[in-house]
Parts: structure tokens; sequence; C-alpha cells
């Protein structure tokens, strides 16, 4: 992918899960009680979670991502076969104090400095959101937490992307938007944002819509990328 620099930036917009919060640190601290199932239990959570999203908004049965959260665990623990219900317990909880990446905190410190508005975008409810940032140590360094809660629909559609817009008062090419999810970076891309896709897992690219202008490993590389 071509890299072009991004201009004009005021807001730096995240998505939540998987690009700040590590979404494989819930089963992480609970690696011993899956034995060798553990990365195969997280990858399926995942996939369902997301699956579930996609598919609740087609039927427009929605509920809340906390709920489509334990129904991805709960199809993931029975396809493996696995019945603990203090297990499923602890997972849970431990949803809700993901670890951040490691480069998060500096690096939504020095986008501040420089007098980017920060926020984050995300399928996750308000309560869950809340939770993740105040357990990471990241609410002074994030300006404005922005969930699909209000419009009760999930990501990809395009609504969700402009409550940004709405929120934070700047136009959509004004804002970078980063996420690991380049399903996610497709349609923020589609909708007008400028985007960095943090192709985190070295993942071969989507062909859906929207041009993603930028593709990076870490958030480290984001800086750079906005500043003018
Ligand atoms: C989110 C999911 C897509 O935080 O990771 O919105």
């Amino acid at each position: 992918m071509t890299e072009t620099k991004f201009a004009g930036i005021r807001a730096c917009v995240f998505d939540a899960y998987g690009t700040l919060f590590d979404v494989h640190s819930a089963v992480g601290r609970h690696q011993a009680r899956l034995g060798d199932k553990a990365s195969a239990v997280s990858a399926l959570w995942r996939t369902k979670q997301l699956e579930y999203t996609w598919l609740r908004s087609l039927m427009e049965k929605y509920v809340e991502f906390w709920q489509i959260t334990g129904d991805g665990l709960d199809y993931a623990l029975e396809s493996y076969g696995i019945h603990d219900i203090a297990l499923r317990q602890d997972l849970m909880s431990a949803y809700k104090q993901l670890d951040c990446y490691s480069e998060v905190p500096e690096v939504l410190s020095k986008l501040k400095d420089a007098g980017f508005t920060t926020a984050i975008l995300s399928n996750g409810s308000p309560e869950m959101l809340k939770a993740a940032v105040d357990a990471t140590g990241l609410s002074a360094l994030i300006d404005a937490t922005l969930s699909v809660h209000e419009l009760r629909t999930y990501k990809p559609r395009p609504n969700v992307y402009k409550l940004a817009v709405d929120h934070l008062n700047v136009g959509a090419e004004q804002i970078s938007f980063q996420s690991s999810n380049a399903w996610d970076a497709s349609g923020a891309a589609a909708f007008g944002f400028q985007v960095a896709w943090v192709n985190r897992f070295g993942q071969a690219s989507e062909r859906l819509p929207g041009r993603v202008r930028a593709e990076i490993r870490t958030l480290d590389e984001l800086l750079a990328l906005v500043s003018d």
C-alpha cells in the first residue's frame, strides 16, 4: 500500500478493541485454565463477537456489545467443549479490564501535546468503554469516548462514523481514524475520514470499498503521519 501523509488533521479518532485495547489479553490472563485451546478460543470469541455485530445490525436486532461479547464467548467455549461457569465469569471480568497496547499512552500523550483532539469511536457500550479507559489510566489522554449505543447499530454503518463529525465539530476530512480491524478501516475511509490501518497482525488487505491511506504496524507511526 502506498502511504500518503495526511493533511489538515484536527482530531485523531481511534477504534477501541484490537486497536487501543488488546482483546486477547482477557484469555491471556487465564491461559493456564484453557491449556492448548487458549489461542483458538480467543480467536473464535473475537470472530463471533464481530459477526454478531454485523448480523444483528442486518437483522435490526440490536443488543449492547456487552451481551454480544458474552454470546460470542459462549459460542467459543461450547465449540471447544468447555463448560466452566467460573471461567466464563472470569473471562468476562477480564474483558472489562483489557490491557492497552504498550505504545498507546505515549502516543496519545504526544498527540495531545501537539494539539490534536483525541477520541474513541467504538462498538463498545459506554460502560465497557469507561471501564477499559479507566483500567488503563487513559482517561486524561482521551477527549471524547463515542459509542454506537446511541444509534443502536454497529460499525461499519456510515451513521456510526458520522458520530465523530457531530460530536467533535470537525469535518470528516479533518479526522484521522485508526483501526486494526481492516473492515472498520474500510468503512471509515468510505465515509470520508483519512484512515490509517494499524495492521498489528500482518493480515492481507480486505477487498472492500474506501481508500485506506496508510498502513502502519503500530500506533508509534501515527504522529509523523498526521503532523503537517
Ligand atoms: C470496536 C471494535 C470494532 O471497538 O473493535 O468498535
